[in-house]
C-alpha cells in the first residue's frame, strides 16, 4: 500500500485530491492547520474506505509548520510515495492594495513550502526510485496576474526545472494548472465570483481525475479540461500587453481570481 501526503487537505482541491487517493487505496497523512476538521475527515476517509489517515495539524505560513511536514516527509520507516503541495490561497486586491505581510505569507505558503517539501520528499523517493510530487500552481501562471500569478508562475518554473534534474531518478514532477474551480478559495478570500461565466468553473473531482492520469502519462504540466487548454493555446498567441489588459485586473479588486 501506498502513502501520499496532501497539504490543504480539508477543502476544494485537496480535499478532492484525498477523496480520491483514498477510494484507490492509498494512506493519507492529511494536512492543514484546522485539526478538529482534519480528524473528521480522516475518520470518515478511513471508515469509507478502510485506509490509513494521519492527521498532520501544520501551518506552512510558518517555518515550525514547514518543518513538521518535512520531519513527516523525510521520516525513512514510514515512506510518503506521492505529495500533493496543494495548500494555498488568494489576497484580495491589487499591488499596494494588500499589505506587504500577507504578500510575504502568500510566497511563504506557496514558494518557500513547496520548495522544502519538495526538496525533503524528493531526497527519499530518489533514493527508492519512485514517487511523484504534484504542485498545484493555476493557469494565472501563464497570464500577468499580479502577485498572485507570479507566485504561481514560480511554481510551474520550479516543478520543471526539478523535473528535468531528476529525469531518469524514478521521480515525477508535475505542476498542475486549474483555471477556476468551486471550492472556498473565493469566500476565504473575500473575493465575489458574479462576473465569471458559469462555463470557466471546473468540479474539483474531474479536476483531480484529470490530473491524476496526466501524472500517470509522465506530463510535467498538466491544464485540466478542454476549456483551458483552447483558452492557453489563445494566450501564448496573444500579445502580453493586451493580455495584461484582460487579466491583471478581471476580479482581483472586486471579484474572482
Ligand atoms: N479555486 C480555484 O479557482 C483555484 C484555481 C487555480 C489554482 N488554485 C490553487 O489550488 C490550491 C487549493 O485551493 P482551493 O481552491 O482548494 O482552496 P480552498 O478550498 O480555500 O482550500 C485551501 C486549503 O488549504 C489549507 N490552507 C490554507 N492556508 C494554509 C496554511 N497556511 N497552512 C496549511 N494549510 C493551509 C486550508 O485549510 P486550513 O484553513 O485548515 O489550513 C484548505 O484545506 C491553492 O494552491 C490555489 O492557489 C485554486
Amino acid at each position: 500500500m501506498t502513502t501520499a501526503l496532501i497539504t490543504g487537505a480539508t477543502a476544494g482541491i485537496g480535499a478532492a485530491f484525498a477523496r480520491r487517493l483514498a477510494a484507490d487505496g492509498h494512506n493519507l497523512v492529511l494536512v492543514a492547520r484546522d485539526t478538529h476538521r482534519l480528524r473528521e475527515q480522516a475518520t470518515e476517509l478511513h471508515d469509507r474506505h478502510g485506509i490509513e489517515a494521519e492527521v498532520l495539524t501544520a501551518d506552512l505560513s510558518l517555518d515550525e509548520g514547514i518543518a513538521a511536514v518535512e520531519a513527516r516527509l523525510a521520516d525513512r520507516r514510514q515512506a510518503v510515495d506521492l505529495l500533493v503541495n496543494n495548500a494555498g490561497f488568494g489576497n484580495k486586491g491589487q499591488f499596494l492594495d494588500v499589505s506587504m505581510a500577507d504578500e510575504l505569507t502568500m510566497l511563504k505558503v506557496h514558494c518557500e513550502a513547496v520548495l522544502r517539501l519538495t526538496s525533503a520528499a524528493a531526497a527519499g523517493m530518489r533514493e527508492r526510485g519512485r514517487g511523484g510530487v504534484v504542485n498545484v500552481a493555476s493557469v494565472a501562471a501563464f497570464v500577468p496576474r499580479g502577485t498572485y500569478g507570479a507566485s504561481k508562475a514560480w511554481v510551474v518554473q520550479f516543478t520543471q526545472g526539478v523535473a528535468k534534474d531528476l529525469a531518469g531518478s524514478g521521480v515525477r514532477m508535475m505542476a498542475l494548472c486549474p483555471g477556476f474551480v468551486r471550492t472556498e478559495f473565493h469566500q476565504r478570500a473575500g473575493m465575489g465570483t458574479g462576473s465569471i461565466p458559469g462555463w470557466m468553473w471546473l468540479d474539483a473531482d474531474k479536476l483531480v481525475a484529470a490530473a491524476l492520469a496526466d501524472l500517470a502519462r509522465g506530463k510535467q504540466v498538466s491544464v485540466p479540461d478542454a476549456r483551458y487548454k483552447a483558452l492557453m493555446g489563445l494566450v501564448k498567441v496573444t500579445p502580453r500587453g493586451l493580455l495584461g489588459g484582460v487579466t491583471s485586473k478581471t476580479g482581483r479588486k472586486y471579484g474572482p481570481r
